[in-house]
């Protein structure tokens, strides 16, 4: 802990005596941990991160890709499942077996963000959105692991391990570790959830000046989803990985109900090219969808946002009509170990800055604490993404939309990726993967339902169907527990189900 003079005179000199306007109204207690937090700050970064903020937001309008050479990512570096054959798709998902079987795979959650547009008071990977079983994210991911392991034995005649490494902040990290405490790990062994955490960094007014949210605290945010590559050096959790003979990391955001853990086919995919670098993408719904699209700039791979895209980029179609710039992100990363340490050694300061405006909290020079209506503060964020300009080796691939991407963003009501959406997605796969089973469903009265596999977000399915993790990773192994079985929605086939159906047989 430095001394209070110290501390005093290098806020003064980055401008920010502010900081300690309230300093005599403070207890002991407070004064002590007040001083605790800011001798963490590195002081001396202090103004220069105040003032790139300040001077970000006033340019914020201005930042475009427009003027730059943007070109889509070639074909020749896109897979993709809708125009793969069988075949190929078989023989990237047993390459991707082979390697998880050999310990090779890891995934790596990014759970450090606040949820703020969910706005509920704990981490979104222990939020539940109604299904019939009750299950957190965290829960469906954990038994995602727990099955695609089993698959890899399975073939392999391993018993195979896929780490989970989950990069948390000051946020997230408490309760989600006494969540996973709690419910056991989900059966997953506790040494193969290796928690981490990312950096905090403060929250700024457009002036440049640091936010105090209370009169002995400092608005703090974590550094963004991209301050996983610090956090990897911080944590030395890549020594862990090389530890563990990890080679592969799939890295994804924790609010996807769909994500595809250790997915085979994208590894088996990014391995058979020798990519060090690989991003899932969807199909763009339609031009004006907001989301960011991968593309090349001026040479390097970057994912461009919507609202940076030039307009005519944006609605250019292609000879069958397809548009040309479609490769849709979604957070969804493979990298190799190699990449990654390299990154973390050579390139992570120099990720570009993101600034993202917030309404933050905060206490007014009269000591009142202010709830504001209107964003007030600056918050300055690094991106997972960010990376692909470093690859050598970069490729994508394109996946369905409605089997792997529904991402959890907003508290219902919202139009769009709410607890709502979220659960009809899930639901309506599982019951598109039970009809392909063969199964037969009677409505509560035991009446024939028609079948009807096409639903979309804006209606609940016909039929309540949850399939567990722990009986099907991604539809297999159904046809012999559902076909030409009558079942009455709604369907829990949890391992218990599972077993009564085959003994019915
Ligand atoms: P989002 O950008 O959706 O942010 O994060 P968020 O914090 O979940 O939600 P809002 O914007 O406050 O409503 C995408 C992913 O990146 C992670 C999140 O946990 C989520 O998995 N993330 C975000 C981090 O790990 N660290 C961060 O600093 C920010």
């Amino acid at each position: 802990m430095l001394p209070i003079e110290e501390v005093k005179s290098t806020l003064e000199d980055a401008g920010q005596s502010h900081i300690l306007q309230f300093w005599t109204e403070l207890s002991e207690g407070d004064k002590s941990s007040f001083l605790v937090e800011l001798s963490q700050l590195d002081l001396h970064e202090l103004r220069e991160h105040c003032e790139r903020a300040a001077e970000s937001a006033a340019n914020v309008q201005s930042a475009s890709a427009a003027d730059q050479q943007i070109e889509p990512v070639p074909s020749e570096f896109i897979g993709s499942i809708r125009k793969s054959d069988q075949t190929t798709l078989t023989c990237w998902e047993n390459e991707g077996y082979l390697q998880i079987s050999q310990n090779r795979v890891a995934m790596l959650l990014l759970a450090g963000g606040q949820g703020t547009r969910l706005g509920v008071p704990y981490p979104k990977g222990m939020y539940d959105v109604g299904l019939p079983s009750h299950k957190t994210l965290y829960q469906i991911q954990a038994e995602r692991i727990r099955k695609v392991q089993e698959l890899a034995n399975a073939k392999h005649g391993s018993k195979c391990t896929v780490t989970w490494y989950i990069m948390t902040s000051e946020f997230t990290l408490d309760p989600t570790k006494n969540f996973f405490q709690e419910n056991n790990y989900f059966g997953l062994d506790r040494s193969d959830v290796v928690m981490f955490e990312q950096r905090m960094i403060p929250a700024v007014t457009f002036d440049g000046k640091v936010i105090l949210q209370d009169k002995g605290k400092i608005a703090m945010a974590p550094d963004g989803n991209g301050g996983l590559y610090r956090a990897l050096v911080d944590n030395k959790v890549l020594e862990d990985m090389e530890k563990r003979g990890v080679e592969y990391l799939h890295v994804y955001c924790v609010d996807n109900i769909l994500v595809k853990m250790a997915d085979p086919i994208f590894i088996g995919f990014c391995v058979s090219k020798g990519a060090d670098c690989g991003a899932k993408v969807v199909e763009k719904a339609y031009p004006a969808e907001p989301v960011g699209v991968v593309c090349r700039v001026a040479g390097v791979y970057q994912v461009v946002e919507y609202s940076e895209l030039p307009l005519d980029l944006v609605e250019q179609r292609g000879p069958e009509g397809e548009l040309v710039y479609s490769a849709g992100n979604i957070c969804n990363h493979f990298f190799t170990r190699a990449f990654l340490n390299e990154v973390a050694q050579k390139y992570q300061g120099q990720l570009k800055q993101h600034v993202a405006l917030k309404k933050v909290p905060f206490v007014d020079q009269d000591g009142n604490m202010v709830k504001p209506t209107k964003p007030n503060g600056i918050k300055m964020e690094k991106f997972v993404f960010d990376v692909f300009q470093f690859s050598r080796k970069f490729v994508a691939f394109e996946v369905l939309r409605e089997d792997e991407f529904s991402p959890l963003k907003n508290a219902d009501g919202a139009p769009l990726d709410t607890p709502t959406t979220a659960r009809r997605s899930l639901l309506a796969q599982h019951y598109r993967w039970a009809l392909a089973a063969g199964a037969n469903f009677l409505d509560a009265q035991g009446k024939p339902l028609p079948s009807r596999p096409r639903v979309t977000q804006d209606e609940d399915p016909p039929v309540v169907c949850e399939i567990s993790p722990l009986v099907s990773f991604f539809g297999e192994g159904l046809d012999q527990l559902l076909r030409q079985k009558a079942l009455t929605t709604p369907l829990l086939l949890d391992e218990k189900r599972a077993k009564e159906l085959l003994q019915a047989q």
